[in-house]
């Protein structure tokens, strides 16, 4: 036994619109393991070490359930276009740049900081289509604390021949060699991930389903993101009514699928995710910056789907988790008042809880801070901002999703481990 203790104000959200919070409270730690949540601390933890954070939050870090790491260098670049025309002229030409291991070694490393430095302690990814710079990146991942799955992107058509593409072959070849090297690291894994159904032959997606199957890994991928994507997928694939049934026809849209977007989802798609046990990653700052569409965010939670949050770095251009979150309210309520008032929106406790418990969740982890889960936690320190009347807990955590960044973030907690 090696107990620790957290002494602060402790907020989490352990279901959509609730949330828990205990002033000056106690989160017990055995080996990094919550034990639990005290009001006072119990007599028999009495003599162990305790972090005292005063009047500090101690909130949920963030899980960015979707987010392409080689797309870091265009942050804030390239926003003048829809999706198709957004990759061929800028997406694909960047990522091709991490064919470059030196090049993979220093922008990675940057990446990882950042993302532990705003909270970020858990993350599904899309690298590129180079295993070398693929496992650099999870090198990186690790060194700085971030947890999660990372996939080396397959795509063998319509990408950028000569530059940025692979033959059927090599990407069948790298893949296995990406899963063989990647069974050396512990906290982060791979996950399979085919770019998306236009830059995928069949051959490619049926092996990638077969190999999901064999070796019970999870599969990752973009879904009804654009109107001129899924029209062209319905080109590409004839026989299949809705877009998910160009994965699911390969059997690649199952239990713990990640589908980023599912902007245009229709009824029948969003049953097909719910029955499947899929995880949509929405997006809301990327699906605004390159104009691909309004999700019908409400409407998804009503029906129970299982939705988290993503960055979509560099079609986002906010890596910090909280401002994604802040995104999401703002587009549910953009939503809002196209439908004449309608429709409900995202209040910040829900988007909280999007940000933390529900992408946790694809990590094994319980609701909120659940005995038993290793910690995953960030101290936030808001005495910077500006001086108010008193504020309630619920307060001072919707106060500091709007505005903390990292300066405010003085500790964060990965994997029972303090990493900053
Ligand atoms: N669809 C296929 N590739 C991408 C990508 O890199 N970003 C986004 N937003 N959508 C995609
Ligand atoms: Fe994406």
């Amino acid at each position: 036994m090696s107990i620790t203790v957290l002494k602060g104000h402790i907020v989490s959200a352990p279901k959509l619109g609730a949330l828990e919070t205990l002033e000056n409270g106690y989160l017990v730690l055995d080996d990094g393991i919550i034990q639990g949540a005290f009001s006072s601390l119990p007599e028999r933890f009495a003599s162990a070490p305790v972090s005292d954070y005063g009047d500090r939050l101690i909130l949920q870090s963030f899980a960015d359930m979707h987010l392409h790491a080689p797309q870091y260098p265009m942050l804030g670049l390239g926003m003048d276009l829809p999706l198709l025309d957004w990759l061929k002229q800028y997406t694909f030409r960047t990522e091709a740049q991490f064919q470059d291991t030196d090049y993979a070694r220093e922008i990675y490393r940057q990446l990882a900081q950042r993302l532990i430095r705003s909270g970020t302690t858990r993350v599904v990814m899309f690298s590129s289509i180079h295993t070398d710079a693929t496992l650099i990146l999870m090198e990186e991942l690790e060194r700085a604390g971030v947890t999660g799955y990372v996939g080396k992107v397959n795509m063998d058509r319509n990408g950028a021949p000569g530059s940025y593409q692979e033959t059927t072959e090599e990407s069948k070849r790298e893949t296995l060699r990406f899963l063989e090297a990647a069974a050396d690291f512990s906290r982060v894994k791979p996950i399979l991930t085919p770019r998306f159904t236009p830059t995928c032959t069949d051959e490619l997606m049926a092996w990638l389903g077969q190999t999901a199957r064999e070796r019970g890994l999870y599969v990752q991928s973009h879904l009804s993101e654009n109107k001129q994507e899924i029209a062209w997928v319905r080109e590409l694939h004839p026989d299949c009514v809705e877009y998910w049934e160009t994965y699911d026809k390969f059997g690649l849209f199952s239990d713990h699928t990640v589908m980023a977007h599912c902007v245009y989802s229709s009824a029948r798609e969003r049953e097909a995710m719910k029955r499947r046990n899929v995880l949509v990653a929405h997006c809301p700052d990327s699906n605004i910056n390159i104009c691909s569409g309004f999700v019908p965010l409400q409407i998804m939670l009503e029906e129970g789907l299982w939705v988290a949050l993503g960055s979509d770095i560099a079609g986002g251009a906010e890596l910090p988790m909280n401002r994604v979150i802040t995104a999401a309210i703002r587009m549910s309520k953009a939503k809002r008042i196209e439908s004449e008032w309608a429709q409900d929106f995202l209040t910040v406790i829900e988007g909280y809880y999007l940000g933390t418990t529900a992408g946790a969740r694809y990590f094994g982890a319980g609701a909120g801070f659940a005995p038993g889960d290793p910690l995953h936690a960030i101290v936030v320190d808001d005495a910077a901002l500006p001086k108010t009347r008193a504020l309630s807990l619920r307060e001072r955590l919707e106060r500091a999703i709007y505005l903390m960044d990292d300066r405010s973030i003085v500790a964060v907690y990965s994997e029972g481990k303090k990493v900053v």
